[in-house]
């Protein structure tokens, strides 16, 4: 019971507007723990004390290092739901999501708590194997799944991977 509650009790979420999942995490976590989201754009104010929402480019570094400061400690959960505007052009595209999936990573790795769990956002395309593999050699167990809400013809595919190994 102690160990499931502070599992949940920390997130970061990237690419968080509007803001719904914010505002699951922050009901899920309750007022002792903490959520801090951050996108591009600017989000409407929570009135809970325990979220903070950051305005800016998550894969630039002086944000991580913002939200590191924020977070004061481990995180249990990163959260990424960052999807690139789309040019129309494939390879760009594709690119341009790859970047983000990869900054995500990054915060996994250095954010998280050992034991702890990634939602990635990942578009099928060429890198996908290769980003598969980086997450099947960072954490114990990786799931891929796709939502019923998710739109016929859609790249997008979400990775749940659980028990980040000591990096
Ligand atoms: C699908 S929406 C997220 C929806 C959100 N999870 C929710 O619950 O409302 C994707 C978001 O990723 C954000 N995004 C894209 N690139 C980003 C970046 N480099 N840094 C931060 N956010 C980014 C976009 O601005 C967009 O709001």
């Amino acid at each position: 019971m102690c160990t499931s509650a502070r599992t949940l009790s920390i997130r970061v979420e990237l690419g968080s507007w509007p803001g719904g999942w914010v505002q699951v995490a922050a009901e899920l976590v309750g007022n002792a723990g903490k959520v801090i989201g951050i996108d591009l754009v600017a989000l409407d104010p929570l009135p809970q004390a325990h979220v903070v929402l950051l305005q800016g480019d998550a894969t630039d570094a002086a944000q991580q290092d913002k939200i590191r400061a924020v977070l004061g400690g481990p995180a249990d959960v990163v959260l990424s739901d960052m999807a690139p505007k789309l040019s129309g052009i494939k390879e760009v595209d594709e690119a341009r999501a790859m970047e983000l999936c990869r900054a995500a990573l990054v915060y996994a790795r250095t954010l998280l708590r050992p034991g702890g769990t990634l939602l990635l956002k990942v578009f099928m395309g060429a890198e996908h194997k290769q980003v598969l593999a980086e997450l099947r050699a960072t954490f114990t167990t990786v799931k891929t799944t796709r939502p019923e809400a998710t739109r016929k013809g859609s790249a997008e595919t979400y990775v749940f991977a659980t028990g980040l190994k000591h990096t």
